[in-house]
């Protein structure tokens, strides 16, 4: 079976936008006299969320793609029947296979995608495709019918987006028209067949207070990181894949002030703030000749001339690491950005070798003395086993001693025990009161301080 596929991704000529081109959204579609909110995209929007609604509702797992083509299909031809929507006949009849286009674009997922519960699909195999809601993992009965179908969904999604992928470009990071993440890679580099990994954008998206309901972090965490966040402090979140970096970061910024000009750095723009005044920068892999690229080091650059208030990195993964520390030293305060890592000492150690990824010469001492001055806090999260995402600490960065960087915890969660499968635990602070809140009294700005108060007792 993978050998099938192999030989399709050897076809170097085919075109990517093949089936795709005649579904491209035609920008100035007709609003004419309807008014906002009534023109054909918007029409489109809230009838592709109501047929997901109806997809979901109707629970098809497993259904197969004709079962839910032909529900898509009534679906349409329904409401274009028997509601009054403001379309022409041959706007109507677009819509109708544009709906059924992006539904089935994703084939058998269809269904998973129409979960609101499910934050990742997984596909490993045809026969083995996972799905992750509220923190778990499970095997669903979805089903592909071989590799060369999986490839065939994963073209389509490519295709859509410009890009191509294929024996000599077997990795591709892109973005579906709901927000969610995609990755997906084929042979030679996927040994088994080709592998999809969706992270979906939940169409509600996880706020501070729903992730303080969720357990990730207490209401004393949450006050302390709104005050360092408006204090302009160098946030960095650390932690393992999925963990909630993103998230995290997401919510940490729904502290940053609405007067503040944000520029966002993503590998796959994923971050959606509620802030008026964003600019979002994307990075760009080469082209199929190795040309274009736009690194994340280009875009903090770039960025650096955009007058920004404040530079958001998604993910720092390699020599932008650099920039961005040279920014933060150089006044440009209130950056925040993830790193992969598995606890804060390491992703210190992280941004070291990734600063030595930018080609120069420097000695490790003084990267990590940049790095101790650029950066305020770290922020660490963890997937724990009960699948609840935790922050597991906020560490203040207090100077270094001997050539290392001191970490002082301000904020801790602790294992105190477990009830069957959910772990009972505590978020606590540790009674250190970090020097932001001195900065800050000086500043006028008082923090309380009883959230720093160390106390006993689970309240998780
Ligand atoms: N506190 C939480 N409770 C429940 N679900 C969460 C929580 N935080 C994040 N999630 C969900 O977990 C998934 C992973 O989160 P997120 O993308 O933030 O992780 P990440 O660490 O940035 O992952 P990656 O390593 O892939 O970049 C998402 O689907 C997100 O909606
Ligand atoms: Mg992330």
């Amino acid at each position: 079976m993978a050998t099938d596929v192999n030989a399709r991704l050897r076809q170097e000529d085919r075109d990517p936008n093949h089936d795709y081109a005649r579904n491209r959204e035609t920008p100035g579609a007709p609003v004419g006299a309807r008014g906002p909110g009534v023109d054909y995209l918007s029409i489109k929007a809230r009838l592709h969320a109501r047929l997901l609604d109806e997809i979901g509702e109707r629970s098809m797992y497993g259904s197969g793609e004709d079962a839910i083509a032909r529900a898509v299909t009534e679906f349409v031809s329904h409401v274009l029947q028997t509601e009054n929507i403001p379309l022409n006949t041959e706007e109507r009849e677009r819509l109708a296979e544009e709906l059924t286009q992006e539904t089935l674009g994703v084939g058998p997922l269809a269904p998973l995608m129409a979960d609101p519960a499910v934050t990742d699909i997984l596909v490993n195999a045809p026969d083995r495709i996972y799905v992750e809601r509220f923190g778990r993992l499970t095997l669903t009965d979805v089903r592909f019918r071989d590799h060369e179908h999986i490839l065939r969904v994963i073209e389509r999604i490519a295709a859509r987006v410009g890009r191509r992928i294929d024996s000599g470009a077997p990795m591709v990071d892109m973005r579906l028209p709901d927000g969610s993440r995609v990755n997906a890679t084929v042979p030679p580099v996927s040994i088994d067949g080709p592998t999809l990994s969706i992270r979906r954008f939940g169409r509600q998206r996880l706020k501070r207070e729903d992730l303080m309901r969720l357990g990730m972090f207490n209401k004393e965490m949450m006050i302390f990181l709104e005050h360092a966040v408006r204090a302009r402090r160098n946030v960095l979140i650390s932690g393992g894949t999925g963990a909630g970096k993103s998230t995290a970061l997401g919510a940490l910024a729904e502290s940053i002030p609405d007067s503040e000009r944000i520029v966002t750095i993503e590998d796959t723009a994923e971050l959606m703030l509620d802030q008026d005044h964003i600019v979002r920068l994307e990075t760009r892999p080469p082209n199929i000749e190795g040309r274009g690229v736009v690194t994340a080091r280009d875009l903090v650059i770039n960025a650096l001339r955009m007058r920004p208030d404040r530079i958001i990195v998604g993910e720092c993964r390699g020599a932008e690491a650099l920039d961005m520390l040279q920014s933060m030293n150089t006044g440009h305060d209130g950056g925040m950005t993830t790193v992969h890592a598995n606890s804060p000492r390491d992703a210190l150690n992280r941004l070291e070798t990734m600063v030595l990824m930018a080609g120069l010469e420097l000695p490790s001492r003084a990267i990590r003395e940049q790095i101790v001055s650029a950066l305020h806090f770290i922020v660490h999260v963890r997937r724990c086993d009960d699948g609840v995402r935790r922050i597991e600490s906020i560490a203040e960065i207090t100077g270094m001693e001997n050539g290392t960087p001191l970490l002082q915890d301000v904020f801790k969660y602790q294992q105190t025990g477990r009830q069957g499968r959910k772990q009972i635990g505590d978020f606590s602070a540790t009674g250190i009161v970090p020097k932001l809140v001195h900065d800050l009294r000086d500043r006028g700005v008082e923090v309380p301080l009883n959230i720093f108060q160390k106390h006993d007792g689970a309240d998780v």
